[in-house]
């Protein structure tokens, strides 16, 4: 599949969770696209190797060791940019943790704070450290990842589920606060991405991997490939008059 081409020349992009699947390639093609990558992520080993990775081809890239859910450390890293670079365009808030597969009753309270913290939390510490820095630069966008978890329900994903769908809320709350400030606000909503934390669900059930594939219209599992394109594309000056959506990249689950 061949590689969208957008000018990101003299643009900082904070990734979040840029160690391993979606955020790994969003930061790759980001790079590839001309920017500086701000990313972060709780495994500092992987999140060097990515480092240098892109400086190896000629990219620009730190790397800076933080949890989402904690305000100083997103704060911590958002001032680590703006030292490093002078200034941030665009933000991919793409952290996250699937958590233990529980229904509503069966949930522990311990299982639902941490997805809240570092799903939804996370993306709301973020975007709070990272607008004002982007209003100082002029404006620009960013793309939280929410999933269709965040469009439908799923039953066994109660605290994931309701993570996501608080997203999507955060990111319409958002897009209309800055509507007039030229900040953009968007989310994507993958479907099944072959990435760590979807290798992580399939072990755990055998014949998950068949179920999944059936609800998928497209009938093929998304590659990372596929959400970076769209993060690049609804950060780009090609998306200029969309704020505000939820996009599903998802083979045309949510479309049945
Ligand atoms: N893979 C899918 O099928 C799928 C589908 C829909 C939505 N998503 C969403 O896309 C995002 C990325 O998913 P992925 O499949 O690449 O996951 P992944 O588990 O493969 O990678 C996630 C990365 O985030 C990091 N991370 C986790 N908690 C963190 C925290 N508190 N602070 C900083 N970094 C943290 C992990 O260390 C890891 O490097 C997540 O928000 C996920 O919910 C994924």
């Amino acid at each position: 599949m061949g590689r969208i081409q957008f000018d990101y020349k003299d643009k900082v992009v904070m990734v979040t969770g840029a160690a391993a699947g979606i955020g790994r390639e969003t930061a790759l093609m980001f790079s590839k696209n001309g920017a500086k990558l701000a990313l972060c992520d709780l495994d500092e080993k992987a999140g060097e190797q990515l480092v240098k990775e892109i400086t190896n081809s000629g990219g620009e890239a730190f790397f800076y060791p933080c949890d989402v859910s904690q305000s100083k450390n997103i704060k911590a890293f958002v001032d680590e940019t703006l030292k490093k670079y002078g200034q941030l365009n665009c933000a991919c808030n793409n952290a996250g943790i699937e958590g233990a597969s529980a229904s509503i009753v069966d949930c522990t309270e311990e299982n639902w704070d941490q997805v809240i913290n570092i799903n939804l939390k996370g993306v709301w510490l973020s975007m709070k450290y990272q607008v004002p820095e982007i209003l100082k630069s002029g404006g620009g966008a960013i793309v939280n990842l929410s999933s269709i978890a965040g469009l439908i329900g799923f039953p066994g994903l109660a605290a994931y589920t309701a993570s996501k769908h608080g997203i999507a809320g955060l990111t319409k709350t958002a897009s209309l606060e800055f509507a007039q400030k030229n900040i953009r606000v968007n989310a994507v909503c993958p479907g099944p991405i072959m990435t760590p934390m979807l290798e992580r669900l399939m072990s755990v059930t055998p014949g998950f991997k068949d179920q999944v594939l059936l609800g998928i219209p497209e009938r093929r599992i998304g590659k990372p490939e596929d959400v970076a394109n769209a993060v690049l594309y609804l950060c780009s000056e090609q998306a200029s008059y969309i704020t505000g959506q939820c996009l599903a990249v998802d083979g045309g689950w949510v479309a049945q």
